[in-house]
């Protein structure tokens, strides 16, 4: 049973619920200025019929959406339809390989596989908006888009340019930057750009051995790829039976490289090296004079991947002692005369991110997710202008991604909101978080009438 499970593991159980609430019960009082839409994907469920997958990241998507209005919050979730989870549900197959379990199949079928182009579309990761329109994504190059208010998936919009891309696009001027990695006898790096009216291929940096990168870094005039040592040799995709990030190779030697790209001309403009390290997740870059200035969430290494398979989460969430890898703020300072590095406060952090209104512009203000014992278990914002921390912790909570929503009167940087889903362990069911994002003094909670599992990433849309 469910409500058996007094500790983070209820976050790693299946939901199988879809629901529409029009009014949770709230406690607290939501500032009256808040007004819009929360929309987030995650991970719902782990067993694909027989087959019991392996990593956090693979579990079958499912799309939640909590609509703040007049002080009162609906919430709705359902499962993405995708034809990953379609052969699940209808045939209890797994059809297309995920994160890190693949389906049974022959080498035949693995190389057939890539060559149609054929990927999954288990868009577990993040939400975007193209205009108006609402896209869940993942790291294959299937976007899959649904209907904001009914959560029906619509379809595919477009397919990115190589087998990888990230979940982590930039915006400007109503259009959406990403890059891929096209993986081949000839590989590339491409960036591109999607509005609505289609995609557009901007630039092809050819590379051998890829790295693995879940984000990217975007200022005013250059695109940033910082290459970590996590890389794989094309052709292993393909021959090595192994499932996606298996075929990476933690190489330290290499160091860490970062290569700048003229947006404009699509060319290299620099490359710098400094020492290895990993991260997932960029929290911003921008231009200060000549320098570029590149903030992100780092580890030591990659060992955090192997934390986040599910029997190892299952030891920390019952072990503190063996908690997961920790990250802390990283500042890259990239100038004419070469690069440097420097750890900014002593904070743990993941799962950033920053008031919208900076990015590509200096910030003084990270939140994100820390682990205090052995899964993710508080709320940090992080003062980057003296390395300060403050936390948000309460026994029994384990509370998501903050998703920072500004004060529309603000004349501080941090004047808003925190909205946060955080799983009660005691209360057996989550929570729409709303803290202060200054003092992280909890405003409100909305109760949601089942638990949500552990997930990653969501996009606030104000009406
Ligand atoms: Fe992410």
């Amino acid at each position: 049973m469910v409500t058996a499970h007094t500790t983070a593991e209820l976050g790693l159980t299946a939901l199988d619920d879809e629901i529409t609430v029009d009014e949770l019960p709230i406690e607290g009082e939501i500032p009256s200025w808040l007004s819009g839409n929360l929309l987030r994907t995650g991970p719902a469920t782990w067993d694909v019929g027989s087959t019991a997958l392996r990593h956090w990241f693979d579990g079958l998507a499912m799309l939640h959406s909590f609509t703040v209005a007049d002080g009162t919050v609906s919430y709705a979730n359902k499962y993405l339809d995708s034809q990953t989870y379609r052969s699940a549900t209808k045939a209890g197959k797994l059809a297309y390989g995920q994160f890190a379990t693949d389906p049974c199949r022959s080498i035949f079928q693995r190389i057939q596989s890539v060559f149609s182009g054929a990927s999954t579309d288990n868009a577990n990761v993040n939400i975007a908006q193209l205009g108006e329109r609402f896209v869940a994504l993942t790291e294959s190059s299937i976007p899959v888009e649904f209907d904001q208010r009914t959560l029906d998936t619509a379809g595919v919009p477009y397919r990115a340019p190589g087998q990888i891309t990230t979940a982590h696009p930039h915006y400007e001027s109503g259009a959406m930057l990403n890059y891929a990695a096209k993986l081949g006898p000839r590989s590339s790096y491409r960036f591109y750009r999607v509005d609505e009216s289609g995609i557009e291929v901007l630039s092809s940096i050819p590379v051998r051995h890829p790295s693995y990168m879940h984000s990217f870094g975007m200022t005013e005039n250059w695109f940033v790829l910082v290459e970590f040592p996590l890389v794989v040799e094309p052709s292993a995709m393909v021959l090595s039976g192994k499932p996606f990030i298996e075929n990476y190779r933690w190489e330290p030697e290499r160091g860490t490289r970062v290569t700048l790209v003229d947006r404009r001309s699509g060319e290299v403009g620099a490359r710098y090296s400094l020492e290895p390290f990993f991260a997932f997740h960029h929290v911003n870059a921008y231009e200060d004079g000549s320098d570029v200035v590149v903030d992100l969430c780092a580890y030591p290494d990659a060992r955090i991947i192997q934390d986040l398979y599910l029997d190892r989460i299952h030891e920390a969430m019952r072990d503190d002692a063996r908690h997961l890898q920790r990250s802390y703020l990283k500042r890259l300072r990239l100038t004419e005369n070469g690069a440097s590095s420097e750890q900014i406060g002593d904070a743990t952090i993941e799962l950033p991110r920053i008031n919208g209104r900076r990015a590509r512009q200096p910030h003084r203000y990270v939140w994100g997710t820390g682990t205090r014992h052995g899964w993710i278990d508080e709320i940090v914002r992080l003062d980057t202008a003296d390395g300060s921390s403050r936390t948000w912790h309460e026994p029994g909570q384990y509370p998501g991604e903050p998703v920072f929503v500004s004060n529309p009167e603000a004349t501080r940087e941090d004047d808003g909101v925190l909205l946060s889903v955080a799983l009660d362990t005691r209360g057996g069911h989550s929570t729409l978080l709303i803290l202060d994002a200054e003092t992280l003094r909890p405003l409100a909670r909305a109760a949601v009438p089942h638990h949500i599992p552990h997930h990653f990433h969501g996009q606030f849309s104000r009406t």
